[in-house]
């Protein structure tokens, strides 16, 4: 569905990216992880068109979109969730999700039955301000917004980050639901454990590059994994 051939991409004169290949196959669930500043965000970007990578390819369903703008990479079914959520905090739960469907893609009826289907919560507080609610409510109304595209593949990066266990492993029941749906997921973390545990593939990106790849449970138990993204002595 996705494939990424030796991309490189740059902020300026910093080589953000130095030469990435990763493929995803439609309904799998592939994880990326590395430590912070690895590349993981600007590899997301890159392929959504908000950064344009000065080499190299990205193919979706065959086709080149490495010079598409995002709005349209959008309408061809690529959805993303920014890192640190960036919902609209002074507009509605509603107001907020109406926003995710403008691409064009589907009905916003049938959109709002499936992501009210798998945030309840989101259905109650529609008339809420996005800005009033809490931190893993506003993940999930970020999620829902995505959602709302009917989107063939979501590009989640970092769903996790600073919420209570609790509500992280229920945003990771919800991935879980959404690809048994049929969307196909790209998940950035550093929750490295429950997402590789999550995933059938995973990546290690290393200063912008792919240190490693493999199935969710190989990476699990690769000894350089464990020390340095899993926090386990070797
Ligand atoms: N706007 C920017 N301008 C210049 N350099 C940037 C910019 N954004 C990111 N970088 C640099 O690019 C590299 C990759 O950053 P990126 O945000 O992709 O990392 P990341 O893996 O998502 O990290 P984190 O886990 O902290 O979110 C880092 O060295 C970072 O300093
Ligand atoms: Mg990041």
């Amino acid at each position: 569905m996705l494939e990424l051939r030796d991309l490189h991409t740059f902020y300026g004169p910093i080589e953000a990216l130095r030469g990435i290949d990763l493929e995803i196959s439609q309904g799998e669930i592939v994880s990326l992880i590395g430590n912070n500043g690895a590349g993981k965000s600007t590899t997301l970007m890159t392929i959504s068109g908000i950064l344009k990578p000065q080499s190299g390819d990205i193919l979706f369903e065959g086709e080149s979109i490495r010079e598409s703008a995002p709005h349209k990479i959008v309408r061809m079914g690529i959805s993303q969730v920014p890192e640190g959520r960036r919902i609209f905090p002074k507009l509605t739960v509603r107001e907020n999700l109406e926003m995710g469907s403008f691409s064009g893609r589907g009905d916003a009826a049938s959109a709002f039955e499936m992501v009210f289907g798998l945030f309840p919560v989101l259905q109650e507080r529609q008339n809420q301000f996005g800005g009033t609610l809490s931190g893993g409510e506003q993940q999930m109304l970020a999620i829902a917004r995505a959602l709302m595209c009917h989107p063939k593949l979501l590009l989640l990066d970092e769903p996790s980050l600073g919420l209570a266990p609790i509500i992280v492993s229920k945003i990771f029941k919800t991935i879980r639901e959404i690809n048994r749906e049929g969307v196909t997921v790209l998940l950035v973390e550093q929750n490295a454990r429950a997402a590789l545990k999550l995933s059938r593939r995973g990546y290690v990106l290393e200063n912008g590059q792919i240190l490693l790849r493999g199935n969710g449970a190989e990476l699990l138990n690769n000894n350089d994994v464990k020390k340095a993204y899993l926090g386990e002595q070797i």
